[in-house]
């Protein structure tokens, strides 16, 4: 006699059927199944045959769901209830021992943490890719100039290499993300049961091992309830991605007309419709716009998870497409940055023009001053009134004559013009992680022994 005496209603079935989303996780749920077999073989629940029998019904399986061919049913739930009944189909009775001690509740926990250490190596490796793209840009660069922004206002100048290895090491910290994320999906839940443990005395540190887990849960109430690692992996990616698009942000402004500072890859690029003259910097333009929505899948689980009772409850269903989407839009991002950024072709002459900008050099002017012992506070004030005298003059700061200078300070001498002189400015940057070219230099040598780490 089944418990349930109504069929489930169409609209029910919709709600809480996950199939849709969770067949991505088959591949796993068939790996994760061939260990458990062979633990409850372990255990002398099974017997060598009924072990054979399983082993070869799961390859069965696995080959169906491969190649396409796997009958899925409009009654299949989910992916582990269609290759539980797939398994009996294809292997006979035998094909119900396999959910001897083991429940939805840990398996799913299981197939989801494989899922995520996967993805969090896939991110580490794809923003290796960006980052030995990102070095070799900034070695090649490392000679151009152009002005530093704050504010988005002309600030000081830099040298692009520098720039550009600002964007390297922003990016090195993200890995470390993805690697602390990948350990926390190291603990296998398996084992844990519906909630409580299970009947048996299975060796769950032989199928961790077999399944590539570091350790196993502790606590079976955690192992079902845990999605930490999912979120931790949403963590990193919201903060990668939102990194990602602020380098699209820069690729974009510096595509403009206005800035003229480089030119988009053009592969990955759009044409207008419309006007012809267009070359749009498409590709960059969405690393802008899909931080968002991977940020959105770490605010969308962790609104699942907040305030949910444990252990299990329903609700966990809803952390697979948040995940799965955000790890998808992530890693289609990285693969962009990765392949346009060696297309990209800087402007040097037009940076250097912006970067030529005598304004820039004002700071330079206050430390000349401080050199000479006037605090740096009045030193600022003092450059703030030749800056002024030279807007409202309409002329350069260097055009400021030499017997006007001291009518601002008696400390200003003909070193005043030599500061202004162009060229002087980027290499005065000498402290370490600075833009002078042996700062820049250093940190190249220390940015390639970093991602020599990673590899
Ligand atoms: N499809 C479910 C999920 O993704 C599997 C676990 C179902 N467990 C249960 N007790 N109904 O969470």
């Amino acid at each position: 006699m089944p418990r349930f005496e109504q069929e489930p209603d169409p609209v029910f079935w919709e709600l809480n059927a996950s199939l849709e989303f969770d067949r991505r996780l088959a591949p796993y749920d068939v790996r994760q199944s061939r260990a458990h077999a062979r633990a409850l073989r372990t255990a002398g629940v099974l017997d060598d045959a009924e072990l054979d029998a399983l082993l070869a019904g799961l390859d069965a399986v696995e080959a169906e769901l491969e190649s396409g061919e796997f009958p899925f049913e409009a009654a299949d739930e989910d992916i582990h209830m269609a290759i539980e009944r797939r398994l009996t189909e294809v292997a006979g009775r035998v094909g119900g021992k396999i959910h001897t001690g083991r429940s939805r509740n840990d398996q799913v926990a299981t197939d989801l943490a494989m899922f995520t250490a996967d993805r969090a190596a896939v991110a580490r490796e794809l923003l290796a890719e960006c980052l030995q793209q990102i070095l070799e840009l900034a070695g090649e660069h490392r000679e151009a100039r152009l002005p530093g922004y704050t504010h988005l206002q002309r600030a000081q100048p830099v040298s692009l290499g520098h720039h550009l290895l600002a964007w390297f090491w922003m990016l090195r910290r993200d890995v470390d993300r993805f690697a602390s994320a990948g350990a926390a999906a190291g603990a296998m839940p398996l084992g844990s049961g519906a909630l409580a443990g299970l009947n048996w005395q299975l060796d769950r540190g032989a199928v961790a091992a077999e399944l590539g887990f570091e350790s196993v849960v502790e606590n079976s109430i955690d192992g079902v309830s845990n999605r930490d690692f999912a979120l931790d992996y949403l963590s990193a990616a919201a903060v990668c991605a939102t990194h990602l698009s602020r380098i699209g942000a820069e690729i974009v402004l510096w595509s403009t007309s206005e800035f003229g500072f480089c030119r988009p890859a053009e592969e990955f690029s759009s044409g207008s419709s419309i006007m012809p003259q267009k070359m749009n910097p498409d590709a960059a333009e969405l690393l802008r716009a899909k931080a968002p929505r991977v940020v959105a899948a770490l605010t969308t689980l962790t609104g699942v998870i907040h305030g949910l009772p444990l252990a299990y409850s329903k609700d966990l269903q809803e952390d697979k497409e948040p995940l799965f989407d955000a790890a998808d839009t992530l890693e289609l991002s990285l693969r962009a940055l990765a392949g346009m950024l060696p297309g990209i072709e800087f402007d040097h002459e037009r940076m250097a023009a912006a970067a030529a900008d005598e304004m820039v050099a004002a700071t330079d002017v206050a430390d000349l001053l401080v050199r000479r012992g006037l605090p740096f506070r009045e030193a600022h004030a003092v450059v703030g009134g030749l800056v002024r005298h030279a807007v409202d003059e309409g002329i350069d700061l260097s055009a400021i004559p030499p017997s006007e200078l001291a009518g601002f300070s008696e400390l200003l001498d003909e070193e005043y013009y030599e500061v202004l002189g162009e060229g002087s400015w980027l290499d005065s940057k000498v402290s370490r992680g600075g833009t002078s070219a042996a700062a820049v230099a250093e940190q190249l040598r220390l940015a390639e022994a970093s991602l020599a780490g990673l590899r």
